[in-house]
């Protein structure tokens, strides 16, 4: 079995390492949703990481919600993301784009509308907005005309992920955001040829993957998805047939990797998990699969010697140890991150947590 430190490819991709950054809200772009100079320092502090998973960027403002997020529609969004490119590239790092919708988790404050989604729901708890916490809308049923658009926006945002200097793309198909809310039997009662059976719940997944994948090439794209827990009021009453099916679609499709936040035990979501589907899903894909989810470097080894992963996902110890990949080939200890500043608080808590030989010389 290979370890944690040998190379991997993801498709076009070369992965020094098998450590990834998954995907960090962080919170720190502006209100036009462009990153800048302190998103770029804090990437490239973490470039040792065989690949970044940038923070969940929203490919419309339609489908951007959550306050102070980044975008990739706009010129300048696409001008801001060059900071964070460029820096992750000098430090020998690769970094890719993921492509976030949020359907019906945007409140109409942020998306200016009402929200759109698999069918005509209401997410349950609140969404974050300026204003601070207020309840969801209820969302409307997308149409066949609004799948279109949003696939299209799909394949636009990846395009302006290319010209930004990005590595790839990963579709956001994990925690009960639009493509999961389309996935599952909680939130899809659709009884077109988008809902109903698992073949028609994939549909939406698959449209979004082909379409970006004939827009900068399927070799170049990734997806994640959170295959056995409960998210943001969606889940699914049999996730396994519904992810293998999903994996034939996958292999059919040649997307080259994929990332499963598939969890052991309670998670940062705060639910149980159900039973793994990584089992059922790798005799059917070859591509390559990222594990993730409460890892650490002990864990992270016995995971790989199992078989089912080529890679680990790190989310918030990359929080707190932006040598996250050192720390786990000496065996040190890991900081652990203040969660007050996980999705606010400028520099403070973000670019500003030490390497080991800093924090042993202070
Ligand atoms: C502060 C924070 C922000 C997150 N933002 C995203 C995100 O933008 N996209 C995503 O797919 N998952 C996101 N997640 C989930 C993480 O990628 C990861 O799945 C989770 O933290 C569990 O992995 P870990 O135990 O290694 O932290 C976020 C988690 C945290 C704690």
């Amino acid at each position: 079995m290979p370890t944690l430190f040998e190379p991997v490819e993801f498709g076009s991709i070369r992965l020094k390492n098998r450590i990834v950054m998954a995907p960090l809200t962080r919170a720190r772009s502006d209100r036009e949703a462009v990153p800048n100079a302190l998103m770029a320092e804090y990437y490239s502090q973490r470039a040792s990481a065989g690949l970044i998973i940038s923070e969940a960027t929203g490919i419309s403002r339609e489908g951007l919600g959550w306050p102070n997020a980044p975008g990739l529609w706009s010129e300048k969004q696409v001008e801001g993301w060059k900071l964070v490119t460029d820096a992750v590239h000098r430090a020998d790092g690769k970094i890719v784009a993921q492509l976030w919708h949020m359907g019906r988790l945007v409140h109409p404050d942020l998306g200016g509308g009402q929200p759109v989604s698999a069918s005509a729901t209401t997410a349950p708890d609140f969404a974050h907005t300026y204003e601070g916490k207020k309840p969801y809308a209820l969302a409307r049923t997308a149409t066949r005309d609004d799948i279109k658009r949003i696939v299209g926006d799909y394949a636009a945002a990846a395009r302006n992920a290319i010209a930004a200097g990005f590595d790839g793309v990963q579709v956001h198909g994990a925690n009960g955001y639009l493509v999961d809310q389309f996935l599952r039997d909680s939130s899809n009662y659709r009884t077109d040829e988008y809902g109903g059976s698992v073949e028609n719940r994939i549909r939406f997944a698959a449209e979004v993957l082909s379409a970006v994948g004939d827009t900068i090439g399927m070799e170049r794209v990734g997806v994640r998805f959170s295959p056995n827990i409960y998210s943001q009021g969606v889940e699914d009453s049999d996730p396994i047939p519904l992810f293998a099916a999903l994996a034939h679609r996958l292999e059919e499709l040649k997307v080259p990797w994929i990332e499963l936040r598939e969890a052991h035990k309670p998670t940062s979501a705060g639910s149980i998990p159900t039973e793994p589907v990584s089992p059922a899903m790798r005799p059917i894909y070859s591509g390559k699969i990222a594990l993730n989810s409460d890892y650490d470097g002990t864990s992270a080894r016995a995971r790989m010697a199992e078989g089912i992963a080529d890679a680990i996902s790190f989310g918030r110890p990359f929080i707190s140890n932006p040598d996250l990949v050192e720390r786990i080939r000496s065996g040190a200890a890991l900081a652990k991150g203040d969660e007050g500043t996980f999705y606010s608080g400028g520099a403070r808590g973000y670019v500003d947590y030490p390497r080991l030989e800093e924090a042993e010389a202070a």
